[in-house]
């Protein structure tokens, strides 16, 4: 069996190292083996690499990366999904199926793909396919200066949101969320959360109460204060506020009153593998793709060696910068 160079989880209290390992082999049904380009760190990959994601299965030795762009054999460049937790894309050589790929356009640049779809991703699929957005509703996104909020407020635009609020924690990174609003590209109004839940609790109560469509990229207590502070302050408590539930960067867990369920149409949802399948994953590529080609949904990308992943794993992230890993 030849070998590749790739980054490799022995523990999973442990970042990953650049070591040899086997390549891995087509299975059938269409796989590939192919060269990979260029391969995200995204959370979802860190957690995943210390077993922590809810899709781990726990095996070791494993290989991390959930997705990457890569050169298939007939030299067609694609985007690509790994097929499971264990063989990954931060790898010399990976394997892309069919079901799991979505062809690039030749002059795509493969480090910013790798970077945006991921975080892209989250926010197209939950407002395509869970909460289904119709033109002109209004959509809070909660946790907005995170690489993906941040895009939610670029998606949610694109998808045709009539009124867009940014919520987060970071001031500046807030305050550049309404920077392109004017090109109608941005945020309508942001909201600073702060530790002061009565102050927070009135700022999103008077920008986001009449909100259609909630993007929570935190859970934890900030969405149990924004549930309450929302349904407290909206004018028709009977009008549907679909919550979609998409990242749990600020808790695992909420509390959630059974009244909130009953004084108001409160609608709980998540979007993630598992919520949303395969090949509804799959259907949303195409057009996802097209949008950011065309730079309508972005974030820096930090290109780094595949070599220097354990550096990489542990260097803090830049706000608004994705690392991407280069084979
Ligand atoms: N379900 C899906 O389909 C899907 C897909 C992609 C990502 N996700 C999830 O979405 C989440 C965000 O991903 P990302 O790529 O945007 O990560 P990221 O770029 O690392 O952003 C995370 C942001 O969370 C903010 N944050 C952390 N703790 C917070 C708290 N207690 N209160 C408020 N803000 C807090 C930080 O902003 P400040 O600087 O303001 O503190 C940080 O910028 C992750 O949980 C990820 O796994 C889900």
């Amino acid at each position: 069996m030849t070998r590749m160079n790739a980054a490799v989880v022995t523990s999973f209290a442990e970042p990953p190292r650049y070591q040899p390992f086997d390549v891995p082999q087509p299975r059938g049904d269409g796989e590939a083996l192919v060269d990979v380009l260029a391969a995200g760190l995204h959370p979802r990959v860190r957690s995943g690499a210390s077993g922590a994601h809810y899709t781990s299965t726990g095996t070791l030795p494993m290989i991390p990366g959930i997705d990457a762009v890569g050169r298939r054999p007939d030299g067609r460049l694609i985007y690509f999904a790994a097929a499971d937790d264990v063989i990954g894309t931060m790898a010399d050589k990976a394997l892309a199926s069919p079901r799991r790929s979505v062809e690039l356009p030749q002059d795509a640049d493969p480090a910013q793909i790798a970077a945006v779809m991921n975080p892209a991703m989250s926010s197209w699929v939950a407002l395509r396919r869970r909460a289904r957005l119709q033109p002109g509703q209004s959509v809070l996104v909660l946790g907005a200066t995170g690489n993906a909020g941040a895009m939610a407020v670029q998606v949610a635009r694109l998808l045709g949101a009539g009124r867009v609020v940014g919520a987060g924690r970071d001031p500046g990174r807030l305050r550049a969320l309404t920077a392109a609003t004017a090109a109608g590209a941005g945020a309508d109004d942001i909201v600073q959360l702060t530790a002061d839940a009565g102050t927070t609790g009135r700022a999103l109560g008077a920008a986001a109460a009449e909100t259609d469509i909630v993007l929570d990229y935190l859970w934890g207590l900030p969405a149990q204060q924004a549930i309450a502070a929302l349904l407290t302050a909206r004018s028709d408590r009977s009008r549907p506020l679909d919550w979609v539930q998409i990242g749990a960067v600020a808790g695992a867990t909420i509390e959630l009153p059974s009244a909130a369920l009953r004084s108001a149409s409160l609608r709980l949802q998540g979007s993630g593998q598992g919520a949303v399948g395969a090949a509804d994953y799959l259907a949303e590529l195409p057009s996802l793709v097209s949008e950011i080609s065309a730079g309508r949904i972005t974030v820096k990308a930090n290109p780094v060696p595949l070599a220097h992943v354990e550096q990489a794993w542990t260097r803090p992230e830049a706000p608004g910068e994705r690392t991407v890993l280069i084979p």
